[in-house]
């Protein structure tokens, strides 16, 4: 070799120049380096073909994609069976070449959750394999006892390891530049012969090939053609992919005083750049999730914070609604009037991503049935008497956000059927319209009666309640959260305060007192009865600031407990005055020594309860002025 034809291997690029009709006149060694045509690295073994009963271990993160063009079906040739595999997807495989039974093994990924690895470990004929991707790193890994053959891969590559079937040893793994060496993974099945590599690697004869034989048709392949023979000009410093690889090139255009007579391509190997990029895409990618998710969580904080109860009942339901506000699906909130669900209706909205848009309430029970289809869905003008302008309905004013329709329950079953239409098109007509016009809208839904039971009888529509009992959230009422009591407590009295500009609080009684009612009214009636409280109330709240219903409880007793329990039996008599005697005095301490009051809780006459007073030697003064 001349001394000249020696200085391109000098070189740190890899250098190629073509004729003005595309063959190879340098390849220099750097080029044959990037692309993998020199392969000394690694162990070695001699040129050959795959045979029915060698083994092969596939790792394929991208199905169909830089592999020669895999399908589902071609894993049969290696007696794997594909069923579940699509294109795309991420496989890792372990078979026997011709093996018609089927018994190859498999796993796969779908594309959205190649998240972290895929891993295949098994044993055939006592060697020990492992087939593994590993999707942040990009490495394809395969494992035949200790010996390990990994391949990086930037975007997409199909690897492949084959042992021979009788003597077990390695006789063919995928490596850098197994396009060029034409070594796709499903030519290689289909019996294509692989070269040597290593100590059996041929110095591969690149002088006067014509680039297209050694490289697939890319953009750089054809451009550098293209400056070859005078069709463009110089480029500079562009990035691209060559046989998978990437690769920043310059080309140069050759020149013979006027004439083309070539050109000249220089490739730096950007592979490592390029993964340094990639992986800072993704963490900004993932930063910027993160980001999203404290905002989200931020506003969804915000959002639930006017829901006050710390009750494992209580925050379940908190979870569940902060879940499927963040998922946008249709809601349906059930329980009890006063339990919350205006509340958690308007919570949903402002915690969901429509936060900005439009929260448009409505309550089906309280237009009448012939305003209500207008009322929902507009009209048009003059579609009927009263029906002066054009107006715009509340689904139309909820595009963009949230539709809140309250005791659905209520729903005329002709409106129902609409309804049922919007949910399922999003789209809808106005009243007297024919124009379908497309809403984005969420919606939710409130009911304080049993829809189930309303569907049994024939009230409500099936198709419908299923519909919109996507997500459905059942408040529990206060009874069965009484250990919320305090703080619902607290929280109110404090609201009050501020209305009414005074501090007060609450006796110990009157604390206990409200902890063992039922609340049928929940949470609406447990407010209004602080309020009432806090007018009625000198600076302390007293028992006998509360309404008399909630002092004598739900059975009609006094704090809903029985009213006498007799423990030792003894003359009749004793044990109705013992128990005249307690009542007493129970009355005066609840309503502070009030005798007027404590005639009303014991339902007796003035005389009566004077004289009982007096038999019991009992002072309604020293009731008084006892502040607990
Ligand atoms: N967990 C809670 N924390 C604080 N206040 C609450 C809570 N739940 C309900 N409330 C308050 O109780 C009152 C009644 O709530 P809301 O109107 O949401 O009940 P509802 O279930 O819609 O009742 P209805 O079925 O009668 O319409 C409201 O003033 C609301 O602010
Ligand atoms: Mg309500």
């Amino acid at each position: 070799m001349d001394f000249y034809s020696k200085i391109p291997d000098l070189m740190d690029e890899g250098i190629i120049a073509i004729d003005s009709e595309g063959y190879i006149k340098i390849y220099n060694r750097m080029a044959k380096n990037i692309f993998g045509i020199n392969f000394n690295e690694g162990p070695s073994y001699p040129e050959g073909v795959i045979k029915d009963g060698d083994i092969v271990v596939v790792a394929d993160n991208m199905l169909g994609a830089d592999d020669g063009g895999m399908t589902p079906e071609d894993l049969k040739l290696i007696g794997v069976n594909p069923c579940g595999v699509e294109l795309g997807y991420a496989v890792v495989a372990v078979g026997r070449k011709g093996d018609k039974t089927g018994q190859g093994y498999v796993k796969f990924l779908k594309p959205d959750q190649m998240a972290n690895e895929l891993l295949l470990k098994t044993s055939v004929d006592d060697i020990v394999i492992e087939s593994h991707i590993n999707f942040p790193r990009r490495i394809l890994r395969i494992k035949i006892n200790d010996k390990i053959y990994d391949y990086e891969y930037i975007w997409a590559a199909g690897h492949m390891v084959i042992l021979d079937g009788s003597t077990k040893c390695v006789k063919f793994y995928q490596s850098k530049g197994y396009t060029s060496r034409k070594e796709d993974m499903k030519f290689i099945l289909m019996g294509q012969p692989f070269k040597g590599k290593g100590r059996y690697s041929k110095v591969f004869e690149t002088y006067n090939k014509h680039i297209l034989e050694l490289h697939s048709d890319s953009e750089v392949v054809r451009k550098l053609l293209n400056v070859a023979c005078g069709k463009e000009d110089d480029i500079k410093g562009v990035e691209s992919l060559i046989n998978g690889i990437p690769v920043r090139c310059s080309i140069k255009a050759v020149t013979d005083g006027a004439e083309r007579i070539g050109a000249i391509l220089e490739i730096v190997d950007i592979t490592e750049l390029k993964a340094m990029q990639i992986e800072r895409e993704e963490a900004l990618i993932t930063l910027k999730k993160l980001q999203d998710k404290m905002i989200s969580e931020k506003y969804k904080r915000q959002a639930f914070k006017a829901i006050i109860g710390q009750s494992p009942k209580i925050k379940q339901v908190i979870e569940i609604a902060k879940k499927a506000a963040e998922a946008n699906s249709t809601v349906l909130l059930l329980g009890e009037s006063g339990t919350g669900k205006n509340l958690f209706a308007e919570a949903i909205h402002k915690a969901s991503s429509r936060r900005n848009g439009p929260f448009i309430y409505i309550n089906c029970a309280s237009i009448p049935e012939n305003l209500l289809e207008s009322e929902l869905f507009g009209h048009e003008k003059g579609s009927f008497t009263g029906a002066v302008s054009e107006k715009k309905g509340k689904f139309e004013m909820a595009n963009g956000g949230t539709i809140f329709l309250d005791e659905i329950n209520e729903l005329p079953v002709t409106l129902q059927a609409k309804i049922l239409h919007v949910l399922q098109s999003k789209s809808f007509t106005r009243v007297g319209g024919l124009k379908s016009i497309d809403v984005d809208i969420r919606i939710i839904a409130a009911s304080n009666k049993d829809l189930e039971q309303l569907v049994s009888q024939g009230k409500f529509r099936g198709d419908l309640f299923y519909r919109i009992n996507v997500v459905s959230i059942t408040l529990p009422p206060l009874r069965e959260r009484k250990e919320d009591i305090y703080l619902l407590i607290e929280n109110i009295c404090n609201k009050l305060e501020d209305k009414i500009n005074k501090r007060k609080k609450l006796s110990h009684e009157v604390y206990n007192i409200l902890y063992n009612y039922e609340w049928p009214g929940n949470i609406r009636e447990l407010e209004n009865v602080l309020e009432r409280a806090m007018l009625m109330s000198g600076d302390i709240i007293q028992p006998g600031d509360l309404p008399e219903y909630i002092l004598r409880g739900n059975n009609g007793n006094i704090h809903g407990k029985a009213l006498v329990d007799v423990k030792d039996l003894g003359p009749m008599r004793d044990i109705v005055e013992e128990a005249e005697k307690r009542a007493l005095l129970k009355a005066l301490k609840i309503t502070k020594g009030n005798g007027k009051k404590a005639m009303e809780l014991l339902q007796i006459g003035k005389t009566n309860f004077y004289e009982k007073l007096k038999k019991f030697g009992i002072e309604s003064s020293k009731f008084r002025n006892n502040s607990s």
